[in-house]
């Protein structure tokens, strides 16, 4: 397992909202975390990601400890966050939004200098892919032919796209996805299914968190059903694709 979450515990202020949340990526899986809006699942990777971080339990990465690190430490550790508000800069063109991505966390320019004390980053186990622009270009060839198009300009699927790419240029070898299906039209969303598939094959590791049970299920080895800051139900994504019957108890579908 190169992700172990330990018995999570998040909280907003006095707004408990994790209660206890343990789950386990491996090296190459596609896991997602499933759950009806409001069940901690954007709270789950905001704990991961050092953004919101959790009052009790541990996030090991690749066996060292980075609970309490800040986001930046976490994201040049090798783990890159897609949110899920897709905030990508709408007054920069398809090609500035990517350029000034590849200037983040992994590169070396402009990047603030490690802590004393602190190794640079969690050793890799295997290096990971190598983006460029025109790399990811190649993966989301529609945002190609848009390169110089300002952000504010693509439609949701486009947007959704880019703001991939834009986490890619930062070379992860975790890839959290938070709901990227949200809002975007059926068709779009088979396209964009098709697009992770593809990053998996690649050898990218996902933690996907969804609501669309379609989506995750035909992306997903494994699943963790999510309920109220807690988890529900674990196990392959085949057994919630082949019981109608649990898929209704679980998230009431
Ligand atoms: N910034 C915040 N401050 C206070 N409460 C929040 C905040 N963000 C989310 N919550 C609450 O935490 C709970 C879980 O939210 P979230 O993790 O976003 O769920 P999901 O992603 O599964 O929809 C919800 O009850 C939500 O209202
Ligand atoms: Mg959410």
């Amino acid at each position: 397992m190169v992700l172990e979450v330990r018995d999570l515990h998040t909280a907003y202020g006095l707004s408990r909202v994790l209660f206890g949340v343990s789950l386990e990526v491996g090296a190459g899986e596609c896991v997602c975390l499933l759950g009806r809006n409001g069940v901690g699942k954007t709270t789950t990777m905001r704990s991961i990601m050092g953004l919101t971080p959790p009052s009790a339990g541990r996030i090991v990465w690749k066996g060292t400890d980075i609970t309490g690190w800040p986001a930046y430490r976490v994201a040049r550790a090798g783990i890159g966050f897609v949110p899920e508000d897709r905030r990508i800069f709408a007054d920069l063109t398809v090609w500035e939004n990517l350029d000034v991505a590849s200037r983040g966390p992994r590169s070396h320019a402009g990047s603030p200098e490690p802590e004393a004390g602190h190794p640079r980053s969690v050793p890799a186990s295997r290096p990971p892919l190598q983006w460029s622009i025109e790399r990811v270009l190649e993966l989301f060839p529609q945002l190609g032919g848009l390169a110089r198009r300002n952000g504010g300009y693509l439609s949701g699927g486009e947007q959704q796209m880019l703001t991939i790419a834009r986490t890619l240029m930062g070379n992860p070898e975790l890839l959290l996805l938070d709901e990227p299906s949200e809002g975007l039209a059926p068709l779009v969303v088979d396209h964009l299914r098709e697009q992770v598939a593809r990053l998996k094959r690649e050898g990218l590791t996902i933690l996907l968190a969804e609501q669309n049970v379609g989506f995750s299920l035909e992306l997903a080895d494994r699943v963790y059903v999510l309920e109220k800051g807690a988890i529900r139900f674990s196990g392959p994504a085949g057994r919630l694709r082949d019981d109608e019957a649990l898929r209704h108890e679980l998230l009431a579908l």
